[in-house]
């Protein structure tokens, strides 16, 4: 099956919502992709994976490893790479080579990175030189150092003025979507229907074009979780019932079974 294209992407803008989860293993990508128009290699990873405290120590080398074993398990979704916090702010032409080193060594169609205003001439630049790229503006967590935290933003009119400005500048510069993230719903609703460009929402709206979660998240991984995420399973409990059983037999010789083990012929 030929995989979702950029143009695909642009053209759901007010149409059927984009479905969008973060995928980081081969495994969690064969099963995600029939589901999914896109997958992302989200650098939430390094939480998710990684136990790091935030996405800020993320590597391209993480994500460059991650990304090969999402393209390599999918066959219909477009792949999307985070930059890495550090891989892209300090001039285009280090995002250019950074976002090309990430596309060559996963096989994806795509990146994403963190920013408004001031980022937008690093988007365009990447654009006009082949690289599609995804933005993402509101709460951004590679900046959580100077947001202080991992609250709802655009609750003050500057806030939220300031998050339509970044959104449009990023839509203007050619990003082919945009994730609004922790958004109060009012403006996560107005930056969607100012941009031709589609939104993919977290913390945001069902009004916007699309929507991402994180796998684990979603699935039921972890205990707490932010209340924009909604719970389709207890993955947490149902493994560690499974390790308790496995426990309980090996100590009780129940395991291994006469059919897991080798005879002479
Ligand atoms: O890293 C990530 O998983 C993300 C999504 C939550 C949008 O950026
Ligand atoms: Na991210």
């Amino acid at each position: 099956m030929k995989r979702v294209t950029v143009p695909a992407v642009r053209k759901r803008k007010g149409g059927e919502p984009l479905v969008m989860l973060t995928a980081y293993t081969v495994r969690t990508a064969q099963l995600f992709d029939p589901h999914c128009d896109l997958l992302l290699v989200g650098d939430s990873l390094g939480q998710v994976i990684y136990g790091l405290p935030s996405t800020v120590p993320v590597s391209l080398e993480m994500m460059a490893a991650h990304g090969a074993a999402v393209v390599r398990g999918s066959y219909h979704a477009m792949v999307v790479v985070d930059m890495p916090f550090g891989s892209y702010e300090t001039s285009p032409e280090k995002a250019f080579e950074s976002a090309a080193w990430l596309l060559k060594q996963t096989g994806a169609a795509g990146v994403k990175l963190e920013g408004g205003v001031a980022m937008a001439p690093t988007v365009q630049f990447l654009v006009e030189r082949g690289i599609p790229v995804m933005g993402h503006v509101g709460l951004t967590p590679q900046a959580v150092n100077m947001l202080g935290g991992y609250g709802a933003r655009g609750r003050t009119q500057e806030e939220a003025a300031k998050i339509i400005d970044d959104g449009q500048a990023i839509a203007r510069a050619g990003a082919f979507s945009l994730v609004v993230e922790g958004v109060i719903e009012p403006i996560a609703i107005e930056l969607t229907r100012s941009i031709d460009c589609p939104t993919i929402g977290i913390g945001a709206s069902a009004q916007c074009d699309g929507q991402v979660l994180v796998a684990e998240d979603m699935l039921g991984m972890f205990e707490r979780v932010p209340r924009f995420v909604k719970r389709y399973g207890d993955m947490a409990g149902y493994i560690s019932e499974r390790a308790e059983a496995y426990a309980n037999e090996v100590r009780s010789r129940a395991f291994p079974g006469v059919e897991q083990v080798y005879q002479p012929k």
